[in-house]
């Protein structure tokens, strides 16, 4: 398949833009697939209706196709066609977090196909807040299915050069607005169950729970977050599979900042010795004291926003520069910390030394 690649800037001539937005939903609206940006990371877009439209999308993404897909729209009056009804906290969520990186699950209703779903009667949905995806989905027919731009398990594409890199020739076009994406969030969307009696977190992102909680009061966080080694499954099917995992291998490595230095340079001049290529995820306060090949600034360890911007990129240029061995300092676990934490845990397979 021919993948059409199509520049895109906010502040392009609004005819150009238009016709291009206009030719990806109509895309769509035939049962074709367009990658699009997104304030969190690039979606993989299909019809969310059409049934085959989702099944192409697992196959794009070479994803398991019990894992459920985020049904994306543009407008609030659109949820109520998708859902069997809008609970109380939905409403107040929407008006606090709308458009924005939560993804609420609701009880989905017989307009939606169980291939978007994955077999399950609730549905994902959010809207997102870039403005360009905003008029893509409108442009689309209003409901656009999408996870994550990236191949099943690689890390999820924040910038359109790595969609190019998981699905040129996989879908019919890539939406590149790069020139663009260094404000967004880097991370993955907040994901809330809504369907308890008790709200919960499936999926931790920007939005944290209490942000959540100062809006809807008790929200709960699914016990196989907060624990890494629970033996239960967790809530959201996806998060149970190996994800955003660099080719090289990943350790976290936690404990009194000047002792995590020291113990990654030791491990990074024994690979060195081996002639192994290393790297590592550092922060302002110690990136200048690291020896590896490559060594990333993850940002203050005080503002994590700029860690979750950045980490995905860091996992995917490991890759270009073929590091085997990566060492990344573990994160504060206040705020966005807990998403950045849930991700690495990922990414690393769950391998962290506590000093
Ligand atoms: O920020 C985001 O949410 C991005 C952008 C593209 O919007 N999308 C994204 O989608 O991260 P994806 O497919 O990579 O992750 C969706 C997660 C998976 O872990 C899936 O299992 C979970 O949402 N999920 C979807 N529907 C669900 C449902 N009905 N019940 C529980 N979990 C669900
Ligand atoms: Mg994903």
């Amino acid at each position: 398949m021919n993948t059409q690649i199509v520049p895109l800037t906010q502040d392009e001539d609004k005819e150009a833009l238009l016709a291009k937005l206009s030719q990806a939903g109509k895309i769509i609206k035939s049962g074709g697939l367009v990658a699009f940006p997104t304030e969190t990371v690039y979606g993989l877009g299909g019809d969310a209706l059409n049934e085959t439209s989702s099944q192409k999308i697992y196959e794009a993404k070479g994803r398991p196709s019990d894992n459920p897909l985020i049904v994306h729209i543009a407008d609030m009056e659109h949820l109520e066609k998708i859902v069997q009804d809008i609970p109380e906290y939905a409403k107040k969520l929407a008006d606090a977090f709308w458009p924005g990186p939560l993804t609420m699950i609701l009880k989905k209703s017989d307009a939606v196909p169980y291939q978007t779903t994955g077999g399950l009667d609730t549905v994902a949905v959010r809207m997102p807040a870039h403005p360009l995806a905003l008029i893509f989905i409108k442009e689309a027919g209003g409901y656009v299915a999408a996870p994550s731009a990236n191949l099943s398990g690689k890390p999820s594409p924040t910038r359109a050069k790595y969609v190019i890199q998981d699905m040129d020739g996989r879908i019919d076009m890539i939406l590149d607005a790069d020139s663009e994406a260094d404000g967004a969030i880097g991370i993955e969307s907040t994901i809330v169950d809504l369907t308890g009696d008790v709200p919960m977190i499936l999926r931790p992102g920007y939005i944290t729970q209490e942000m959540l909680e100062n809006v809807i009061g008790k929200t709960d966080t699914d016990v196989t977050i907060l624990d890494e080694h629970s033996k239960q499954p967790p809530k959201a099917p996806g998060m149970k599979y190996r994800h955003y995992a660099p080719k090289g291998e990943l350790v976290i490595v936690e404990g009194e900042p000047q002792q995590v230095v020291n113990y990654i340079n030791e491990q990074t001049m024994l690979h060195a010795q081996k002639g192994e290529k290393t790297g590592v995820i550092g922060t302002d306060e110690t990136i200048r004291q690291y020896t590896a090949d490559s060594v990333k600034n993850a940002g203050a360890r005080g503002d994590l926003l700029s860690a979750a911007q950045q980490l995905y990129t860091f996992l995917r240029e490991f890759d270009d520069e073929n590091i085997a061995y990566i060492y990344s300092e573990a994160f504060p676990a206040g705020g966005i910390g807990q998403a950045v934490m849930n991700r690495l845990l990922k990414a690393a397979g769950h391998q962290c030394i506590k000093l």
